[in-house]
């Protein structure tokens, strides 16, 4: 039986959605996917949302959502790629739970999701050096929330998976 909760957080495209989703089937945690539970939960796709309210106010309901989440136990959860932007949430989720960062290049990171769409932060600039960019500015905040780093490159899915479960 777990009793904690793991978050995975890391950039757009490091992979929160895949692992949480190996983690919960091999070793039975709750999936909670925060984006996708946004939009069931709001009624409206994420572009969507930045695009009628804007960034400020996707960050709120975010906010809510991870507060409402994080009352449960056994959750693995795939956190947006921003949830780290503010500091309450950092400090809600070391309370809550074990916090994962998920670390890659940004060359993986644009290889991964350079054929997609749903990231409405890179639309227009979906390219390495603005992943880059935007990674950079982002560098500490993901530092600083971190208790366990993985470094994701070069390594199978499976194998991130189950270092997770190793190292929480
Ligand atoms: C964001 C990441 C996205 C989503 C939103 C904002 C970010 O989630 O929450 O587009 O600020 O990095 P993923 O990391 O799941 O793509």
């Amino acid at each position: 039986m777990n009793n904690l909760n793991i978050f995975l957080i890391g950039f757009m495209g490091s992979g929160k959605s895949t692992i949480a989703k190996k983690i919960y089937k091999k070793y039975g945690y709750k999936l909670v996917e925060m984006d996708e539970l946004i939009e069931k939960n709001e009624n409206m796709t994420i572009n969507e949302m930045f695009e009628k309210y804007g960034e400020e106010h996707f960050r709120n309901i975010e906010s809510n959502t991870l507060i409402e989440m994080s009352k449960e136990n056994n959750l693995v959860v795939s956190c947006g790629g921003g949830v780290v932007l503010r500091k309450e949430n950092a400090e809600y989720m070391k309370k809550n739970g074990v916090v994962v960062w998920l670390n890659a290049s940004a060359k993986s990171i644009y290889d991964r999701i350079k054929n997609t769409d749903n990231r409405p932060l890179l639309k227009g600039n979906m390219n390495e050096e603005y992943i880059k960019e935007l990674m950079d500015k982002r560098y500490e905040k993901y530092k600083a929330c971190a208790d366990i780093v993985i470094d994701t490159d070069r390594k199978k899915l499976m194998e991130i998976a189950d270092e997770v479960i190793e190292k929480v």
